[in-house]
């Protein structure tokens, strides 16, 4: 049998419990967003799903010009899309690992629970730095804990999951002054990260 994909999920994912997860966590990192980046002009959101923290950072961030997210998921994009309730709001499709946008075209890159999911994680987050200004911010929230290290014997060995691991991978991508937060639980981690110049 065929698994459920993000864009079988997209039309019932912000529903019931996980909904609200997915809602708190896209709030705090909105707020730690707000509270990093000065005035950001143009924002983009890296997996932004049905685009719920685009929306929360377009009613926080009433000067920037544009909030533009992507999204692996044709679905999630087609939910995104008639969520959108702000004219400053655009998505479309596509991957972090090879991001449609010329260098220096951001100066606020977001991204929530999507990281974790990326096929190569080290070349989603050099093209997070690519697309940003000089000194311009990332703020990553996702599966980011010492806690996960035993699931790096199993199954996802190849993933990410510690922060000295996102630290590592961080800086290779172009990343420096790393601030770390736990905005959610004992599993999730946001890492507030500037663009070397
Ligand atoms: C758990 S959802 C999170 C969605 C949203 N960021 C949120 O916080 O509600 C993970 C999202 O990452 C997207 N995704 C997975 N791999 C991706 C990739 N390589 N590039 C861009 N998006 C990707 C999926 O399609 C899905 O929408």
């Amino acid at each position: 049998m065929r698994p459920v994909t993000f864009h079988d999920r997209a039309d019932s994912y912000e529903d019931g419990w996980r909904g609200r997860m997915h809602h708190d966590i896209a709030s705090r990192t909105a707020d730690l967003a707000c509270t990093s980046a000065d005035a950001p002009r143009r924002v983009l959101d890296v997996g932004c799903g049905t685009g719920l923290l685009l929306r929360l950072l377009a009613d926080r961030l009433p000067e920037t010009e544009s909030l533009v997210g992507i999204d692996a998921a044709a679905g999630m994009i087609a939910v995104a899309q008639s969520k959108a309730h702000d004219p400053r709001l655009s998505f479309s499709e596509g991957t972090a690992e090879k991001l449609p946008y010329p260098d220096g075209s951001f100066d606020l890159v977001v991204s929530t629970t999507s990281f974790d999911h990326w096929r190569d994680q080290g070349a989603g987050l050099r093209e997070c730095a690519r697309v940003l200004v000089p000194s311009g911010h990332f703020v990553l929230t996702d599966l980011l804990s010492w806690l996960l290290a035993p699931t790096l014997f199993f199954r996802h060995r190849d993933r990410v999951r510690t922060k000295h691991r996102a630290e590592t991978l961080l800086e290779a991508a172009g990343f420096r002054t790393m601030q770390w937060h736990s905005p959610y639980s004992l599993i999730i981690g946001s890492v507030v990260a500037s663009k070397r110049e």
